[in-house]
């Protein structure tokens, strides 16, 4: 059980090439320029990334993230994105063999992680045994809130590009599933943008990037110059929760 922040860093896009660029962005320098405003400035209790933590799956870029990671001496999860390879991540964060849906656990809220990856796709995939798994989670965290964190957003956010690849099979059961259960939160990342939706009586965020940005309701694939940032969550009250998005200038 931990305390109640959390910090939320998302597409951190690391190459196994430490001088390469997303979107003019040295991915590294721009990730270590978050990671050091983060802790100089902020407290929290856990951290989770919310996937595409590498641009090219390879070995060396988790092994560099994760001594990121690890200097923070702070608990943290990770999910993939579609960036990601599965097999590598999981080797190198050291995770079990079906590592999700994962279950952390705050005082009033249990917290979710989910793999939306599917295997050489850009757009987002729930399976039926991980929607079966999320939904006995459900079934058994009633008596708490429930935040549930994963890569591909769930709901649109107005850019027609980014709409096309967010979350697709199995999209349906499981805000089906939100529905159902009362969540309070999901939270995304993918679109390298700040959004908030409430769809029932679920909020949908999405995160911007610890990298390049994407400009928000773009009809095709365009970068916004707005600055890397990460989000910060605070769960201490039983009712509710608090969100912001902080930019590292
Ligand atoms: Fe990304």
């Amino acid at each position: 059980m931990f305390d109640m922040k959390l910090l939320q860093i998302s597409d951190t896009h690391i190459y196994n090439d430490p001088s390469k660029k997303l979107g003019g962005v040295c991915t590294r320098d721009s990730l270590s320029a978050v990671l050091t405003i983060a802790r100089k400035e902020h407290e929290f209790d856990l951290v989770i990334v919310t996937g595409d933590l590498s641009m090219d799956g390879s070995i060396n870029s988790y092994n560099w993230l994760k001594l990121q990671l690890d200097s923070l001496e702070t608990p943290y999860h990770v999910l993939p994105g579609n960036h990601d390879n599965l097999i590598n991540l999981k080797d190198i964060f050291g995770l079990k063999v079906e590592p999700y849906p994962d279950l952390v656990q705050f005082q009033h809220w249990n917290i979710l992680l989910l793999n939306t990856l599917k295997k050489e796709s850009v757009h987002g995939s729930l399976g039926k045994r991980q929607l079966a798994l999320l939904a006995d989670y459900l079934e058994r965290g009633q008596d708490r809130k429930t935040a549930i964190f994963m890569h591909h957003p769930a709901i649109e956010v107005g850019s027609n590009w980014l709409d096309k690849i967010n979350l697709k099979e199995g999209r349906d059961n499981f805000i089906e599933l939100t529905e159902q259960y009362h969540v309070d939160l999901v939270v995304a990342g993918h679109v390298h943008q700040e959004s908030e939706s409430i769809l029932n009586s679920t909020s949908f965020l999405t995160t911007p990037s610890t990298c390049a940005q994407f400009k928000p309701m773009s009809h095709d694939f365009a970068l916004d110059d707005v600055a890397p940032a990460f989000r910060l969550f605070d769960f201490t009250k039983k009712k509710s929760f608090s969100s912001s998005v902080i930019r590292v200038d």
